[in-house]
């Protein structure tokens, strides 16, 4: 277990043989004699054995999809041992147009976008995929000054607009403002309005197109998750070139981020970074219990008044249902019974930790080495402080550079973070079985600790980040952006290191 590998399945594999009824076996037989064969083959031919490899894990991980869903793979906790089957896809098609110049398009489109960092950045990402289906000469978007986080910043603050710009050119057209002379000739301040959530291509073909062009310039309010999850698939690598690319933070806070990545890398060769939303407002909304008496009950009950439609929730039966964001302790439990040394390397992202230092010395005990950014980058921290999104996006960089990456929580970070990573090689992403968790935890002195860390292992399968966690349809794009990672061709020959050598004579 000390190199976190787990190494059930051999085991399991070998009882399963002994047993005269399962289908394991015929598979296994099968598996086996096939490798024996192409074996041959290749002591005879000696090319084919760099396919042997690549046919084994095929040919492995069929049989396991078939018979048992995977349940016997050994994982890596560091690193998915399959990703180097897949690459991101995210070009555009040979008959995907170029984009619509200014003079010809349809009007100008204007964007506002809704919440935090990384709820806006879904909406830039579905308002360039807009301006491309209608035709539109995209301004760049409005951030949002009022949300929860109040921050003043721009698209420029936070953004590289000439980047942004530049590297969309050949989808769609984007300028930082509308021309003075259009703004001079129209008659009436543009036209604003909101259209519902998750519409499709058509909607805005039908209702907002016409508007488009009857008043030049349009602005679209409240812009987040207003286009369809499903698109055709050059859309869909749309928002992938605009998320995964185009969108990129203006140099500063690039310079910070990496900074902070290079203090964790000096000190360990690979962290751990988790993103905990365990604020007071999150807690309070969740309508969960974490264990802190009437004290809690009381506090998390007055911000709840805040919001008046919110209906009775019963705790136990949220933490049942897998809807409560899990505490920082038992972040670092279940990393702990994954397989995740004490002396790991964690960076916590996170904003006001409800309990303060009290909530997270359990954590603490478990792994003693925590850094955040606030320790890492004091005096250079300073500038960013009054801009929540600055913020937010050192810890977003960050916890994408890192080795591993953990929430508590299934909010847009975590998701966008989850998809990015999956895009960018299957980096691995352990998302929390809240569900099967929950009942865990709440009977873990029932049970020894090897016992506990068997448990959550099993629970966990299916929420480290594999590919095969990965299918078309499941959940929304941004989290599992699917039409944007490929795998490499069957008769690709690959190397050990999983890039893609020169093909095979
Ligand atoms: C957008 O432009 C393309 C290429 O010129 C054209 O085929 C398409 O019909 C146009 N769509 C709209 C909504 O104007
Ligand atoms: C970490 O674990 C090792 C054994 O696994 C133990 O000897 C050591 O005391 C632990 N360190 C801390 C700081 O808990």
């Amino acid at each position: 277990m000390g190199n976190g590998v787990w190494t059930g399945r051999w085991f399991r594999t070998s009882l399963a043989l002994l047993h005269p009824n399962g289908k394991h076996v015929s598979w296994s037989m099968v598996c086996g004699v096939m490798l024996f064969g192409l074996g041959l083959i290749s002591l005879l031919t000696g090319h084919v054995a760099s396919h042997l490899e690549w046919y084994s894990h095929r040919l492995h991980r069929r049989t396991l999809s078939t018979l048992d869903g995977g349940e016997d793979e050994p994982i890596d906790i560091w690193q998915s041992q399959y990703s180097k089957y897949y690459y991101g896809c995210e070009e555009r098609g040979r008959h995907f147009g170029p984009a619509v110049r200014e003079r010809k398009s349809n009007g100008y489109l204007l964007i506002a976008t809704s919440g935090g960092l990384n709820q806006q950045r879904t909406g830039i990402t579905d308002a360039v995929v807009v301006a491309r289906i209608l035709n539109a000469t995209l301004v760049v978007p409005e951030l949002d000054h009022h949300s929860f986080w109040k921050d003043d910043s721009d698209f420029a603050n936070i953004f590289d607009v000439n980047w942004f710009i530049t590297y969309l050119a050949k989808d769609v057209t984007i300028i930082k403002r509308v021309p003075d002379k259009i703004m001079r000739s129209m008659e009436k301040p543009p036209y604003t309005m909101r259209v519902p959530r998750k519409s499709e291509p058509e909607y805005y073909l039908d209702q907002v197109l016409p508007i488009l062009l009857r008043r030049r310039v349009l602005q679209l309010t409240k812009f987040d998750y207003r286009l369809a999850n499903n698109l055709d698939d050059e859309l869909q690598k749309l928002r992938c070139r605009v998320n995964y690319h185009a969108l990129r933070f203006t140099k500063p806070i690039r310079q910070l981020g990496q900074r902070v990545v290079m203090k964790m890398r000096k000190m360990a060769s690979r962290y751990v970074a988790v993103h905990l939303r365990f604020e007071p407002d999150m807690l309070a909304f969740s309508g969960c219990y974490f264990g802190g008496g009437e004290k809690e009950r009381h506090e998390l009950g007055e911000i709840r008044k805040r919001w008046t439609t919110l209906p009775d929730l019963s705790p136990d039966g949220e933490r049942k249902r897998g809807k409560c964001p899990l505490t920082p302790h038992e972040v670092g439990l279940m990393l702990r019974a994954l397989g995740f040394a004490n002396d790991t390397y964690l960076y916590v992202a996170s904003g006001e930790i409800y309990g303060g230092d009290e909530t997270m010395q359990p954590l603490k005990d478990l792994f003693p080495n925590i850094y955040t950014k606030e320790m890492l980058a004091e005096e250079e921290l300073k500038p960013f402080l009054p801009f929540s999104s600055r913020l937010a996006a050192i810890d977003y960089i960050v916890c994408d550079e890192s080795n591993v990456f953990v929430t508590n929580n299934n909010g847009n970070m975590a998701k966008i973070l989850a998809g990015r990573r999956r895009y960018m090689g299957h980096k691995r992403t352990i998302r929390p079985n809240a569900k099967k968790l929950s009942a865990l935890f709440t009977s873990r002195h029932e049970m020894v600790w090897d016992t506990f860390a068997s448990k959550v292992k099993a629970c966990q399968r299916g929420f480290m980040g594999e590919p095969d966690e990965m299918r078309p349809g499941r959940g929304e794009f941004h989290e599992y952006p699917s039409t944007c990672v490929c795998e490499k061709p069957f008769m690709d020959d690959l190397s050990q290191d999983g890039t893609r050598p020169k093909k095979v004579l």
